[in-house]
């Protein structure tokens, strides 16, 4: 397939709201990334200067997601759904999948019009990737989107990304119900890459100024502990080395507790058995 034009409900936003921060903009700020607005920015380095960590947290969990997928690829992984991709920035997952799979299809999925039309720009004239502007929360909107339908074939493996995603669904059962909607549609063989953030070494008052920093976006988020977020992977057997502090992931540099830990954040990749 080689559409990617913006597919999606008609309800989504196209214009971006301005006058309050938002997560997709800040998360791009935080990479480094120009795809902020002054408001982002602000609520950005409230955050950053009561947690400097915030920034860490970014780089090491855009990390992740590459290792993730590497993994994935090297375990014969050809499609992938990213749910909350994002502003497009360095080592884009199809970027990663191509260089190694030129076949391999991915489906972008964010609700963020920023994040959808940089994709939308950064996609054009391309094939096997498609950006879909939907709300992950409707699983059903997502999984009946053309660029998603259209393109990934869920009778074969695929792997489903959440990296960073879920801390936007802040009620655990919700949470659960959207993780279980995606693997009821997937195949024996089909994977759940998670990373979330959780509270490792950020003290309590500075986990309190971020959920306060985010509760002025239209997306709150909620830091989850390790046992919670290890039940996400719920029908799902996690690959080596389990759920584990995200830097420590398969890392290819060799990295202390004590580094990982600034990171916040926890991540791990699970295969559903057949
Ligand atoms: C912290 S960023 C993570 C981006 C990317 N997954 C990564 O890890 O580098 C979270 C992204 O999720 C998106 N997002 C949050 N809630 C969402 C929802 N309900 N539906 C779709 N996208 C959502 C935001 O717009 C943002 O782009």
């Amino acid at each position: 397939m080689g559409e990617n034009e913006r597919t999606g409900p008609p309800s989504m936003p196209s214009v971006p709201d301005t006058d309050r921060p938002n997560s997709a903009r800040m998360y791009d700020y935080y990479l480094g990334g120009s795809a902020h607005f002054a408001i982002d920015r602000k609520a950005a380095d409230d955050a950053l200067e009561v947690l400097p960590q915030s920034a860490v947290y970014a780089k090491a969990n855009r990390a992740f997601l590459g290792r993730a997928v590497r993994f994935l690829l090297s375990q014969g992984v050809d499609q992938f759904l990213d749910l909350g991709s994002g502003i497009p920035t360095v080592g884009n997952v199809h970027e990663i999948a191509h260089r190694i799979n030129p076949a391999a299809k991915v489906g972008y999925v964010d609700h963020e019009p920023v994040a959808v039309a940089h994709a939308q720009r950064m996609l054009a004239g391309q094939s096997n990737v498609t950006i879909t502007q939907a709300d992950v929360r409707d699983p059903e909107s997502v999984l009946t989107a053309p660029g998603v339908a259209g393109m990934l074939d869920f009778s074969r493996p695929v792997a489903v990304l959440a990296i960073a995603i879920l801390p936007f669904v802040p009620d655990d059962a919700e949470a659960h119900a959207l993780v279980a909607s995606y693997r009821a549609v997937s195949a024996p063989g089909s994977w759940l890459a998670i990373s979330h953030i959780s509270q490792v070494s950020a003290t309590d008052e500075q986990v309190r100024v971020a959920h306060e920093v985010m509760g002025r976006t239209p997306t709150p988020v909620l830091w989850r502990d390790r046992d919670r977020i290890a039940s996400l992977f719920n029908g799902y057997r996690l690959a080596d080395p389990g759920l584990v502090l995200s830097p420590l992931w398969r890392p290819d540099t060799q990295i202390s507790f004590g580094e990982a830990a600034q990171a916040n954040a926890y991540g791990g990749v699970g295969l559903l058995d057949g």
